[in-house]
């Protein structure tokens, strides 16, 4: 494989920036190990829930072990383990027998919304700090988060959360979507699967954040569906994308045929390596973003009838 691929994420090195977004593609050593040689740069396992751990599941949490240590076996690649938690700690000493079994960096994804009016607006930041910091003392392998964009100052987050030892960050996780039958009258789930058109939201802040924070590492979530969207997130400032409904959607060809558009557009343009078009168009070289984004948005709105 060629070395222009070749990408620096949370401490890791990924020989290309396509990373398997944790899902039921990455839940056996055998879907794994199909995904390392359809040409994937890194695979973050399929999530263990934080109920399979505290509910003292045994089964559950010794088959994610064996999934880790198979895994590893079976790949080069940097495979990273993958906990859904909530605002709780209670799990966080597990995250060492993660380590224990080979992961090479393990990822968060903290669900939990604000539902009670006695929270006060910063609680769930701050747990997502506190997370971070227990986790730090447990494990020695880099520590990610998969962040929702549903937060008032994502850049004042990331910020903190580099403060505690974040290694990597990933923009944006994207939630359970809801969604209601009128006739059933009952809550039913949205689309399980992203469209392309979701990665806008994706694009901007990860080039505000890559902006204003160049020592953040990042990767791309949400929307990315096809090889332009992993120019475009990189340009904004992310050093690898994650995939995930593309992959449902297109089966794991879909790797291949990216990275050769890729490649033949790096070529193109004359980049010689991810990082020599990394974050150049990222926000620092606007004084205020969202000055800027109004001002388009204004030309945008005054130019139709
Ligand atoms: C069927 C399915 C299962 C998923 N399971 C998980 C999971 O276990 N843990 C997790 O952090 N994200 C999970 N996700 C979210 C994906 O990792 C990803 O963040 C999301 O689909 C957005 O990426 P995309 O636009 O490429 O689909 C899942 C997504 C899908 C569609």
């Amino acid at each position: 494989m060629t070395k222009i691929f070749e990408t620096a994420f949370a401490g890791l090195t990924l020989p290309n920036p396509v990373i398997i977004a944790s899902s039921g593609l990455t839940d056996t050593v055998n879907k794994n190990k199909e995904l390392e040689k359809a040409g994937a740069g890194a695979i973050i396992l399929k999530s263990l829930f934080e109920e399979q751990i505290t509910g003292k599941q045994d089964n559950d949490v010794d088959d994610y072990l064996h999934l880790i240590q198979g895994t590893k076996e079976q790949c080069s690649i940097p495979v990273i383990a993958s906990v859904f938690c909530s605002r709780s700690d209670y799990w966080i000493d597990f995250a060492h027998q993660i380590e224990v079994a080979g992961a090479d960096a393990i990822e968060i994804n903290v669900f939990a919304l604000n539902t009670d009016l006695s929270q006060a607006p910063d609680s769930l930041e701050n747990a997502y700090i506190h997370i971070i910091q227990k986790l730090k003392e447990v494990v020695n392998i880099p520590v990610i988060i998969k962040l929702g964009k549903y937060f008032s100052h994502i850049l004042h987050l990331v910020d903190r959360l580099h403060a505690a030892g974040v290694a990597g960050v990933v923009l944006f996780n994207r939630f359970y979507q809801t969604d209601i039958d009128i006739n059933k009258l009952q809550m039913t789930s949205g689309n399980v699967f992203s469209s392309s058109s979701e990665v806008n939201d994706t694009l901007r802040w990860i080039g505000i954040i890559n902006g204003r924070l160049p020592e953040a590492s990042i990767a791309a979530a949400t929307g990315v569906h096809d090889w332009e969207d992993i120019v475009k997130c990189i340009l904004m400032g992310a050093s690898a994308v994650q995939i995930c409904s593309t992959l449902y959607q297109n089966g794991n060809e879909i790797i291949a045929a990216m990275k050769r558009s890729l490649e033949e557009w790096m070529v193109g343009m004359n980049f010689h390596s991810i990082e020599a078009f990394k974050g150049k168009l990222n926000y620092a070289l606007i004084e205020d973003p969202s000055l800027y984004e109004r001002q388009q948005f204004l030309r945008y709105f005054s130019n139709r009838d």
